[in-house]
C-alpha cells in the first residue's frame, strides 16, 4: 500500500529524493522522464500552479513513484515516473496521475497534457482509465555530423551569437510570433528566458541570430547535451520571424546550428518536433533527419473541482 504526499513547494531534501529516482529511471528506459520545462520547475521552486506529488511504499526508504503538475500557457502539463522495480504494480501510477487531475480541478480546472515519452500499451490503459486521450505527438529527430557536401555549402548563412543582457526583448518578440500557436514554447516572457540563460549548458556562442534590414529575421538555438554517451548536439529552438517566412531562412538556420555543433565535435545531431508541423518535419527529413522515437500527450479537459 502507497501514500502520496502532494507538495507545492519541495524541500532539498524532497528534490534530492525525487532526482534519485528520476536518475533510476533514465538509467532503465534510456530517457529523461520529466521534460526539460518540468526539471527546471522542480529544480529552480516551481511556477504558479506547481505540485510535486510523491509516492511513498511502506519498507523503501526512497519515493517509489512521482508525477509533478505545472500551468503552461493556457494548458496544463503533467509528467509522471514510477520506479522500475515497482512497476509490476500500476495503481501506482493510476494514483499518481488521478490525484494530479485533481490538483489540477482544484485549481480551476481545464486542459492538461500528461507527457510520456516512449509511450507503450499500459500508457493508454493508464490514460483510458482515467478519461485521457491521446493528443499531441512529439518526434525526437536525429541526424548524423557533421553535414557535408551540398549542406555545408549552404551552412554559411551571416549569424552572430546572441548577446545576454541586450537581445531579450527582440528575441522574445519574434519567438513569441513565430510560436503564437505552441503550447510550451510561446507565450515567453524574461523569466522565461532568463532562467534559461542561467542553466549551465547555456553558451550564447551556439544561440545564433540572423539579421536583416536592421531587425531579427530568425534564429537557431543549439543545445550541447554533454552528459550523454555519445554527447548530442540539439536544435533547442529555431524559427524565422513571419514576417521572414519562405525566404529559405529556416533551412539555412537549422544548417547553420548543425555545422556549430559539427564544428564542437559532436557526432549526432538531435531535435523535437510536433508530429503535425507538416513546414518544419519535411524540412527537417529534407536535410537528413529521420524519426528516432515519438513522445506522446494525452489529453483531458479537467473541470473544476470545489
Ligand atoms: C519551420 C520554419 C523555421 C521554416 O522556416 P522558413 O524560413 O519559412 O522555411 P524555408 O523558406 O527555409 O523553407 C524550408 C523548406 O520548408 C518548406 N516549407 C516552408 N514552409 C512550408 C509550409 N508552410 N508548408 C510546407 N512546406 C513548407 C519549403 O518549401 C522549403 O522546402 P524546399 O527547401 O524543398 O524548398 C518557420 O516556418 C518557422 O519559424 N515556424 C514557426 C516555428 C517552428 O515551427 N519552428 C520549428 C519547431 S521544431
Amino acid at each position: 500500500m502507497h501514500r502520496l504526499e502532494v507538495k507545492r513547494q519541495m524541500g532539498k531534501g524532497d528534490i534530492a529524493a525525487v532526482a534519485e529516482l528520476l536518475e533510476v529511471a533514465t538509467a532503465a528506459d534510456h530517457h529523461r522522464p520529466l521534460g526539460e520545462h518540468q526539471w527546471l520547475d522542480l529544480v529552480q521552486g516551481g511556477r504558479k500552479g506547481f505540485a510535486g506529488l510523491v509516492a511513498w511504499e511502506p519498507g523503501h526508504d526512497h519515493p517509489v513513484g512521482y508525477a509533478q503538475v505545472t500551468r503552461g500557457s493556457g494548458s496544463w502539463a503533467l509528467e509522471f515516473v514510477v520506479d522500475p522495480h515497482h512497476r509490476g504494480d500500476s495503481t501506482v501510477a493510476l494514483d499518481l496521475v488521478r490525484e494530479a487531475l485533481q490538483v489540477v480541478g482544484r485549481q480551476g480546472g481545464g486542459h492538461v497534457h500528461l507527457w510520456v515519452p516512449k509511450p507503450g500499451p499500459e500508457h493508454d490503459r493508464i490514460a483510458a482509465e482515467l478519461g485521457l486521450v491521446r493528443g499531441r505527438e512529439l518526434y525526437q529527430m536525429r541526424r548524423p555530423l557533421p553535414i557535408e557536401g551540398d549542406l555545408l555549402a549552404d551552412a554559411g548563412l551571416d549569424t552572430r551569437p546572441f548577446v545576454p543582457g541586450q537581445d531579450e526583448r527582440r528575441w522574445l518578440d519574434v519567438n513569441n510570433r513565430a510560436f503564437s500557436w505552441h503550447p510550451e514554447q510561446g507565450g515567453w516572457d524574461l523569466d522565461t528566458i532568463v532562467q534559461r540563460e542561467a542553466e549551465a549548458w547555456f553558451d550564447p556562442e551556439g544561440f545564433l541570430l540572423h539579421e536583416r534590414d536592421g531587425r531579427l529575421a530568425g534564429f537557431c538555438w543549439t543545445k550541447v547535451h554533454s552528459d550523454e554517451d555519445p554527447p548530442v548536439g540539439e536544435i533547442y529552438v529555431i524559427a524565422v520571424d513571419p514576417d521572414f517566412k519562405g525566404l529559405g531562412l529556416g533551412r539555412a538556420l537549422v544548417l547553420a546550428g548543425l555545422n556549430w555543433l559539427g564544428a564542437r565535435g559532436l557526432r549526432i545531431g538531435m531535435l523535437y518536433v510536433d508530429a503535425t508541423n507538416e513546414p518544419a518535419v519535411g524540412l527537417y527529413k529534407a536535410i537528413g533527419f529521420e524519426v528516432d522515437h515519438s513522445d506522446r500527450a494525452y489529453v483531458a479537459d479537467v473541470a473544476p473541482v470545489e
